[in-house]
């Protein structure tokens, strides 16, 4: 077995050899971030894949993500380092939303982009946590169908004006945190600022400070005067949190805010698909085509 030294060292020559550049989000595994060339939210990987100057991107996170580098970068091999999926994003269909499309005929779809390929291909934009009520607000439709997570379009519903309708999917991580564990938090560290995801319940986000994209958050506790933090998202977003503000206290809001999937890849992982180029992301044509269209509505909205 290879030491994670090891690892690092052979990863690297891969990635010169290759021309990779190894991207990861917020949730991955500590020594997975610290490898890769750039860490972020789903809006910003969306965004730093198509300004890449390389052949292969690796991509540390789950399908949805990998399979939006793959929609915006046709000319480039998109690996996704370990098979991962996002149990959000497969609560819709196809069908489903054609079903959907079909009751509420006058309203714009608005596509979270924690979806597959074919559920945005039959959007008219996509967007993430990060730009959610500027994509709503930008459109000309006055009824928005937000597919598929409910409490992310119901933190947009208050925000707006627009009648928004909203999907019934959810994060089964951000659903397992509740006013207890805020309370209980406060408790313990009356003086920190609660930030929780807008994945997460109606009564959990009035419950806190602000309600933040991942990489809003790592710009918030940067710029907040606060000492103490209670985050109420992923796990491993406190590792950046950590590393760059020393002086600063990070406590999750519960220990079972860890996604499975976001946990599934390893150093190991990288390497392997790196060796093998194996788990290459692949859109069909007509798919990608009208897929990247709702992805570059999301990408030109702030
Ligand atoms: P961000 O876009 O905020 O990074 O969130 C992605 C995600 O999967 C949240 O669960
Ligand atoms: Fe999907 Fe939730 Fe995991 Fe994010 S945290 S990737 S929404 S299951």
């Amino acid at each position: 077995m290879k030491t994670a030294d090891e690892l690092k060292e052979r990863i690297l020559e891969l990635k010169n050899s290759l021309n990779a550049v190894i991207v990861a989000h917020n949730y991955q595994r500590p020594e997975v971030q610290d490898i890769a060339d750039f860490v972020g939210d789903s809006l910003e990987l969306a965004r730093q894949c198509t300004e890449v100057d390389a052949d292969v991107i690796v991509f540390c996170g789950v399908r949805f993500m990998a399979e939006s580098a793959a929609i915006l970068n046709p000319e480039r091999t998109v690996l996704l380092a370990e098979e991962a999926g996002c149990p959000l994003a497969d609560m819709i269909d196809a069908d489903d939303l054609r079903e959907w499309k079909e009751r509420y005929s006058r309203a714009a779809v608005v596509c979270y982009v924690n979806s597959t390929a074919t559920v945005k291909a039959q959007s008219d934009v996509c967007c993430t946590s990060a730009n959610a009520l500027q994509v709503v607000e930008s459109l000309p439709q006055d009824e928005i169908l937000f597919i598929p997570d409910h409490h992310l379009g119901h933190y947009v519903s208050t925000k707006t004006e627009k009648r928004i309708i909203l999907y019934p999917g959810f994060c089964y991580v951000h659903r397992r945190l509740k006013p207890q564990h805020i309370k209980l938090g406060k408790e313990l560290h009356p003086d920190a600022s609660v930030i929780v995801h807008p994945e997460c319940t109606a009564e959990v986000i009035a419950g806190a400070d602000a309600a933040l994209s991942t990489s809003q958050m790592i710009r918030y506790v940067k710029a907040n005067n606060a000492q103490g933090f209670l985050v109420g998202t992923e796990g491993g977003i406190l590792h950046r949190m950590r590393l760059e503000n020393a002086e600063k206290g990070f406590h999750l809001l519960s220990s079972s805010l860890i996604c499975h999937d976001m946990k599934k890849t390893t150093l190991e992982s990288v390497l392997k698909t790196m060796e093998e180029r194996r788990n290459v992301v692949q859109v069909a044509e007509e798919v990608r085509v009208r897929a990247k269209l709702a992805l570059d509505g999301m990408i030109g909205v702030s």
